[in-house]
């Protein structure tokens, strides 16, 4: 068990690189499964939930070789088996994307429930509705969600609410389906438009990714390929909200400003200039941050994923914002959390009142999921004195190198084994 301390006060200034992006990572290596041949992906990140689903393709027959930092070579060609287990998919929301792509490889899939973040109830009814409308049956047996099909056949499938997830599973089970799938009210997401870009250079017929209908002409066979995951925009804004909270200037290289617009807007409110470039954006912030309020909304609006960060900017601004979670039901458990350093928020179903105080004060806490982890990060960084961040495991499930690229850029942070006290040996007693 390690945890992060950090001693705040020191404003930001240099180069940060991004990573090739979790979401995108998580949801094209499961669709290598779909390919008759090896595949190599590049820009892989370096975090526990790539590496988990990673584990799962190992076990279900497929060959790994890492070939360079953030390359690999997977060969699925050997793959036999169609079940991921619970102690294979329990920690991870990305495990369910196997059931798309077992249905889409051999018509049968038996996966544990996913697991993930807690924000209340995740429910996977609309992807069960997809695959059942390609013609799986499916059901719930023993704990597993089994999928058969004699034969996927194309549909058209009205998404009761915009999902990424039941997105990309309907798009891995339609890509070898006889006929035309149509997935209406799909979910835009910059990983959507990764994905599709990996299955069409495998030979898929997809089109209308990034808009909210996707068509899915089905090919009988997808070939190898050798694609590049795009950067994190959730890593990128979580750097950017850092500097806007502890003041500074930062490069923010290796990123698509397209996809990092609806950030930029809300971080340019609270009174950051940001020079955007081909694949970088300098952001700049010398003044206390201004309030502003922010509603979470599917792309192209504002990421849930970034919801926690920005409120926890907001804490400190001159003013009272008001930050309103539009995606899940309960994402505001990391405000205890803050309101351990000083922060003062009301929260109020699903939205949270934030009333800026003039600095946040260093504490022991915990990171209560992945985001709300990045968040005590920036509170950390902003806050006077020592603030300690334990249950820092889900934290690393989706930032690479977070100590060495917050170090990089001047920021005091360790991260530093917890010792329990069973494990100190005390002499003499
Ligand atoms: N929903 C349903 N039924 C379904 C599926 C979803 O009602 O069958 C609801 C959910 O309860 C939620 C909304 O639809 O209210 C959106 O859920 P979605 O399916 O889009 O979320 P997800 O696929 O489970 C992905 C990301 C999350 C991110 C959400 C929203 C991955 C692996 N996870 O989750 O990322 O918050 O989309 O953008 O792509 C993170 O990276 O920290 C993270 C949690």
């Amino acid at each position: 068990m390690e945890k992060f301390v950090i001693n705040g006060g020191k404003s930001l200034h240099g180069k940060v690189h991004i990573s090739g992006a979790k979401n995108a990572a998580v949801a094209i290596l499961p669709a290598v499964l779909l390919s008759e041949e090896t595949c190599v992906i590049e820009n892989l990140p370096n975090i526990s939930d790539v590496n988990a689903i990673l584990y799962v393709l190992k076990e279900l027959g497929a060959k790994i070789r890492y070939l360079d930092k953030g390359t690999v070579e997977i060969d699925p060609t050997n793959v036999n088996s169609h079940i991921v287990s619970k102690q294979m998919a329990e920690d991870m929301r990305a495990s369910s994307y196997f059931l798309g792509a077992l249905l889409g490889r051999m018509n049968k899939a038996r996966v544990a429930p996913p697991g993930g973040c807690d924000f209340g109830v995740r429910p996977i009814d609309q992807h069960i509705k997809g695959f059942e409308a390609l013609g799986a049956k499916m059901s719930f047996e023993s704990g597993m969600v089994d999928g058969k099909a004699f034969a996927l056949k194309g549909a058209s499938i009205y998404l009761d609410v915009v999902s990424v997830g039941a997105t990309v599973n309907i798009m891995l089970a339609a890509v070898k389906a006889q006929g035309l799938t149509v997935i209406e009210n799909a979910a835009r997401e910059p990983h959507i438009v990764d994905l599709a870009n990996f299955l069409n250079s495998m030979g898929a017929n997809i089109m209308g990714a990034g808009t909210g209908v996707i068509k899915i002409r089905g090919v009988e066979k997808l070939h190898g390929t050798v694609y590049s995951i795009i950067p994190d925009q959730i890593e990128a804004g979580t750097y950017m909200t850092a500097v806007v909270a502890t003041g500074g200037e930062v490069l923010i290289d290796n990123v698509i400003p397209k996809h990092l617009e609806s950030i930029s807007a809300k971080l340019k409110e609270t009174g950051a200039e940001i020079e955007e470039y081909d694949e970088a954006l300098l952001i700049k912030m010398s003044t206390r941050p201004k309030k502003c309020n922010v509603k979470t909304m599917p792309h192209p609006g504002f990421p849930t994923d970034m919801q926690p960060q920005i409120a926890t900017l907001l804490a400190i601004a001159g003013g009272t914002s008001i930050v309103t979670e539009g995606v899940w039901d309960n994402r505001f458990r990391y405000v205890e959390q803050l309101t351990l350093m000083g922060a003062d928020v009301q929260v109020d179903g699903k939205s949270a009142v934030i009333t800026g105080v003039d600095c946040l004060k260093g504490a022991p806490v915990k990171a209560v999921d992945l985001r709300a982890g990045a968040a005590m990060i920036i509170a950390g960084l902003m806050a006077k004195g020592i603030t300690e961040v334990e249950d820092i495991v889900y934290i690393d499930r989706g930032y690479e190198n977070v100590v060495e690229k917050f170090t990089a850029l001047g920021a005091d942070i360790k991260r530093i084994p917890i010792i329990e006290p069973r494990h100190i040996i005390v002499k003499n007693a």
